[in-house]
């Protein structure tokens, strides 16, 4: 059987970052060498070609203090397909629980020699504060309401792939802007493209420094609508106590969800969203499975993503 095989020195053309925190710092040649490989990966896992194992003898712990589907899973399994000796760390079953500090656990993990290190978690910058308390790589897969770079990186990639040319592209993201690390991330890579970013949703949604990022700011769906290419709809974070902005989640739902009726301003539109889907909140089901859905398209990418990114931080 053939193997996946190609030649990284052909994509790798400078020095991939040892850690991925955050897009921000990411520059845009990185960016375009994680994409390139994300293309070769998605044909191996759609053709459902055998990876080549080139990861193989590299350990990686999953470090997931906050729940995941998508992120948890698509990490291990890309971290399978390459090869990686992979370990589910679960934070309820964990020293944590019985008072154990972070840092003593990240201390703790570091003495067991893990090349990777992919965290979750509830607080702001802990994946910086990663980079600074261990010698593991380190990957965020979501810290707080500051960044989730893979996942802006999959709505990206989603996004070129349909539209092929992402400058002057019009992308709405809609809904709990304040506390999502998803908009943050994608307002910093879609920036980097020369995408128009805008944001819709009420006022009580919007963060102070939301203008300073360079993106418009719509407070009607239908102006939101018709103006985009593409809407990226964020689910309202209860977690995060985000109803306590709103008068109730069928008020947000009666203004700003999106539903067939609100599609027909704009037929041709796209519409992402990150999961998990909050159905008939943010977006109705029939809009989640509408052929201008690319909702589950961008799982598949995510994992591809993430194979990428692994394949990029090895060679570095
Ligand atoms: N998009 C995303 O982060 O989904 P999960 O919380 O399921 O990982």
């Amino acid at each position: 059987m053939e193997f996946l095989n190609w030649n990284v020195n052909k994509i790798i053309k400078m020095n991939f970052p040892n850690h991925l925190t955050g897009i921000r710092n990411l520059d845009l040649k990185d960016i375009n060498s994680i994409f390139q490989l994300t293309k070769k990966y998605k044909s191996s896992i759609i053709n459902k070609t055998p990876f080549e194992k080139s990861l193989n003898g590299k350990s990686v712990i999953n470090l997931f203090l906050e729940n995941s589907t998508r992120t948890r899973t698509s990490f291990e399994l890309a971290e399978k397909k390459l090869g990686m000796d992979a370990v589910n760390f679960n934070g309820q079953s964990s020293s944590l629980s019985k008072g154990e500090s972070f840092l003593d656990t990240l201390k703790n993990i570091e003495a067991m020699k893990f090349d990777y290190i992919v965290i979750r978690h509830s607080d702001s910058g802990i994946a910086e504060f990663c980079t600074k308390n261990t010698t593991s790589k380190i990957i965020n897969a979501g810290d707080g309401i500051n960044e989730h770079p893979t996942q802006g990186l999959l709505d990206i990639y989603t996004l070129k792939e349909e539209f092929k040319e992402l400058e002057k592209l019009n992308v709405c993201i809609v809904g709990d802007i304040s506390h999502s690390r998803v908009a943050l991330s994608n307002i910093y890579g879609l920036k980097k493209f020369g995408v128009n970013v805008s944001v819709c949703g009420p006022i009580s949604f919007m963060p102070k420094y939301i203008e300073g990022l360079g993106v418009t700011v719509y407070t009607t769906i239908e102006e939101a609508i018709k103006k985009s290419d593409a809407l990226n709809i964020l689910r309202v974070q209860l977690e995060r106590d985000a109803g306590s902005l709103l008068p109730s989640l069928s008020e947000f739902s009666k203004y700003y969800g999106i539903t067939k009726k609100r599609l027909s301003l704009n037929p041709d539109i796209k519409i992402l969203h990150p999961g998990p889907m909050n159905i008939n909140v943010e977006i109705d089901y029939d809009v989640s499975v509408s052929k201008n859905s690319f909702i589950f398209g961008q799982v598949t990418n995510g994992l591809a993503v993430k194979c990428a990114i692994f394949k990029l931080m090895n060679n570095n």
